[in-house]
């Protein structure tokens, strides 16, 4: 048992994702009630009390965030973020394409409380089946009038688009992810302005991770302060975790905050496969920062494994929840061939805006791939170092900042790894790198 659960509280079926099966679950009752017993002020004074984090990787208060946008009589939107480009990140997923309807409920409720007219789904272009999945729900919902004009005679009316993206990762990025939306090349904006009082079309919009807007129903349904007394004070509710790489049962699963790593792992992941030894987790996506036990300044690996998962705690050694995507890394696997992975992902990925970040990716990747080759210098080190470091607050968007927080923490905790490869010309691991 990972808790108590607020989004996994049903069991998948072949239909779980269709409308008839979600109102027999007692779907779409929580906007009913907010239509005709609520206000706006109400369902955000609910959202604020819950004290509910975004769930796309930088945990900020939803109920802030939403008091941010003001509505002046003139358009204004709402976006969800179902980009999910993070590697090792697939819990979004799940809500798309088991639980449809309850994103949408989430988001007609979101958008009553913002007086939003027009909301929108920013789906990764990669994704079939979820699309399928969403697209088909909007067209139930709208079928049973759920969307549209005055809502079930209330005088509410709501429109929403599902708008599938073109597979950057870039574009999870709100800002980018706004700029494709409104059919412009995906790239970020610079802040201020923020987005809440200058988004889409130049105008206020709130944009919120998949999982955080599912939550909404649930806090209008029980209450804000039932969700609060979820998780820990720091870290209310339940997340969405999806586990890959070295353990017995990948998958997404949902942890009340502040749950045991080691129980989590262990017990309901199954543990690492073959015996092996836990060697590393990258927490919350590639962009989180590795956690081990090779820097003394952090963790040992029973540190690790004996920690909360829980955003505060996370924050403390050194790493963060990030994204949900939790990947694990059994020892023996080679850390220069997953640098190389990850280096090789954001040359790739970067969109050319700013020059640390494009610029200093390429070389990045280029220098591993020379260490990996077998013609590593022994100022390597200390050179891609300095080149990961020069995106700390150079850039205009976080995935230079990630990007060389997550190299730097891998080349630190592992920085015997990266020596004995420059030394040898090749890997202390014998170069396992396996699924990951
Ligand atoms: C390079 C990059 C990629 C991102 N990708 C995603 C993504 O795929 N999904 C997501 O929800 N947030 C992503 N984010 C975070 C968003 O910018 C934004 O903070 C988030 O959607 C806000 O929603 P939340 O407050 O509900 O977490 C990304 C950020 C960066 C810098």
């Amino acid at each position: 048992m990972t808790g108590r659960k607020v989004l996994m509280t049903f069991p998948v079926t072949e239909t779980s994702h269709t409308l008839a099966e979600y109102r027999a679950r007692g779907g779409y009752s929580a906007v009913s009630r907010v239509l005709n017993a609520m206000s706006p002020e109400d369902v955000l004074r609910e959202v604020m009390a819950s004290g509910l984090q975004g769930r796309g990787g930088a945990a900020f208060q939803v109920g802030k965030k939403w008091a941010a946008m003001k509505d002046d009589g003139q358009p204004h939107y709402l976006v969800a973020n179902a980009d999910e480009g993070e590697p090792g990140t697939f819990k979004d997923r799940w809500i798309l394409e088991n639980a449809p309807h309850l994103l949408l409920e989430s988001m007609l409720i979101a958008s009553f409380a913002l007086r939003v007219r027009n909301c929108f789904v920013y789906i990764r272009g990669e994704f079939d089946v979820p699309y399928q999945r969403i697209q088909g729900a909007v067209e139930e919902a709208y079928a049973a009038g759920l969307f549209g004009e005055n809502i079930a005679g209330s005088g509410f009316s709501c429109d929403i688009v599902i708008f599938r993206g073109a597979g950057a990762y870039v574009c999870g990025e709100a800002s980018s992810l706004l700029s494709s939306l409104e059919g412009t090349r995906g790239y970020p904006r610079n802040r201020p302005p923020r987005l809440t009082v200058k988004g889409l079309y130049q105008r206020p919009t709130v944009i919120n991770n998949v999982e955080t807007l599912s939550n909404v129903a649930w806090i209008v349904t029980n209450g804000g302060a039932a969700y609060k007394a979820l998780g820990t004070p720091a870290s209310p509710g339940t997340r969405l975790l999806s586990v890959s790489g070295h353990i017995n049962k990948p998958g997404v699963y949902e942890i009340e905050l502040g749950y045991s790593w080691s129980k989590f792992l262990h017990e309901d992941c199954g543990g690492v496969p073959g015996g092996r030894a836990l060697k590393a987790v990258i927490p919350g996506g590639i962009s989180s920062q590795v956690l081990t036990g090779a820097d003394a300044k952090v963790l040992t690996a029973a540190d690790v494994e004996s920690l909360a998962l829980d955003h505060a705690v996370l924050s403390k050694a050194g790493s963060s929840l990030g994204s949900g995507g939790m990947i694990v890394i059994a020892e023996g696997t080679c850390m220069v061939h997953l640098l190389a992975v990850m280096l090789r992902f954001y040359h790739h990925e970067s969109c050319g805006q700013c020059t640390p970040c494009r610029e200093g990716m390429g070389w990045l990747h280029r220098i591993i791939d020379r260490i990996i080759a077998g013609k590593g210098r022994p100022e390597d080190i200390g050179r891609m170092i300095a080149i990961a470091k020069a995106n700390d607050g150079t850039t205009i968007c976080g995935l230079g900042d990630a990007a060389g927080y997550a190299t730097v923490a891998m080349m630190d905790r592992f920085r015997h790894e990266f020596d004995y490869y420059i030394a040898n010309g090749r890997s202390m691991n014998g170069g396992r790198l396996e699924c990951l």
